[in-house]
């Protein structure tokens, strides 16, 4: 069975291609390495460098006639989708409909998408959240993460195109790119690493649901396998601080270097965990790596790095 996969050389994208391409799956991956690397794209894949929200996509379908598609390419910068709606919405609405449209004309039988759970709810009423929780996205990305949701619905009503969409927690571990403004364990690790100061936003008190991201791509293959269908919040459920994801990369790095703290960015909410019970349920995924562990493993990562970099 061949899979297209959209953002395949970027982080959680390339996980999620390692994994398919282990359990036998042949995988295409369109990508337009905006933040993506060719290096992060597994070489037993074909890699194409086109923009989702181009033609050329068409051509990449009708040349590949995938059977699947794993939708990861976006637009992920939630501060910067305040400054600049129109180009996250281009990305993530019309990027996404372009897909959609190719996937209807060349007969795609089922789409897994990479939704947000951190950033649709809002402010959230109560946590961990499920997915009757109400949807009140507080950043043009949470708006344009969801919108695509409902399209996904519309092509299975009108299309008979099955659809999963998967809401992710903060998911964190190699390969995440450090430079952008999402990926604070990347960020903290290769600060500390390299002997510069990190900045908390707010007062260390706001918290996120951070999951491993080779559990994330678990997931994904499990959605692809299964018959299930419809949305699913995944996460560990757990509320973690941003002080205390801070404390545990600078034990991992080994140095006991103090943060800065700054004022809290526009977009950003203020505590989110998920409830993955019907993950649980419904495609039988469960975490498997722990905080600590998953930080020592994406914090060697990047100390390889740097170790390379330094030589
Ligand atoms: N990292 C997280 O914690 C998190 C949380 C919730 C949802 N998500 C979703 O998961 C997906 C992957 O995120 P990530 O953290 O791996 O980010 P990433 O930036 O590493 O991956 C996105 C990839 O998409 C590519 N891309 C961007 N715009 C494109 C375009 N117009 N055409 C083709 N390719 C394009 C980039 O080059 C990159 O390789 C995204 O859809 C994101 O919204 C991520």
């Amino acid at each position: 069975m061949k899979v297209l996969v959209t953002g395949g050389a970027g982080f959680i994208g390339s996980h999620v291609s390692d994994r398919l391409l282990a359990d036998g799956y042949q995988v295409v991956i369109v990508d337009n390495l905006s933040t993506g690397k060719r290096e992060n794209a597994p070489s037993k894949a074909t890699l194409y460098e086109v923009d989702i929200r181009e033609e050329a996509l068409r051509q990449v379908f009708a040349q590949e006639r995938p059977d699947a598609v794993v939708h990861h390419a976006a637009h992920i910068y939630v501060t910067a989708s305040v400054r600049e709606p129109a180009h996250d919405a281009s990305v993530n609405i019309l990027g996404s409909l372009n897909l959609l449209e190719c996937c209807r004309k060349f007969a795609v039988r089922k789409i897994i998408y990479a939704g947000t759970g951190g950033a649709m709810f809002g402010q959230a009423k109560y946590l961990p959240v499920d997915e009757q929780h109400p949807i009140e996205p507080i950043s043009p990305y949470g708006v344009s993460k969801h919108t695509v949701e409902h399209y996904l619905h519309t092509y299975k009503v009108n299309h008979d195109i099955d659809y999963v969409v998967l809401r992710y927690p903060n998911v964190y571990g190699p390969r995440q790119d450090p430079h952008g403004e999402a990926g604070v364990v990347a960020i903290f690790a290769l600060a500390l690493l390299n002997g510069r100061p990190c900045t908390i936003f707010g007062d260390g008190t706001k918290t996120r649901d951070y999951c491993y991201v080779t559990d994330i791509a678990e997931a994904n293959l499990l959605a692809l396998n299964g018959q299930a269908s419809g949305i699913y919040n995944l996460g560990r459920g757990i509320e973690v601080s941003d002080l205390e994801i801070f404390e545990t990369v600078r034990e991992a790095v080994g140095v006991d270097t103090e943060p800065r703290y700054a004022p809290v960015r526009p977009g950003e909410v203020e505590r989110i965990a998920l409830d993955a019970s019907k993950a649980r349920r419904e495609l039988g995924w469960a975490w498997q790596v722990d905080l600590r562990e998953g930080v020592k493993r994406a914090v060697e990562f990047y100390r390889a790095q740097t170790e390379r970099k330094g030589r």
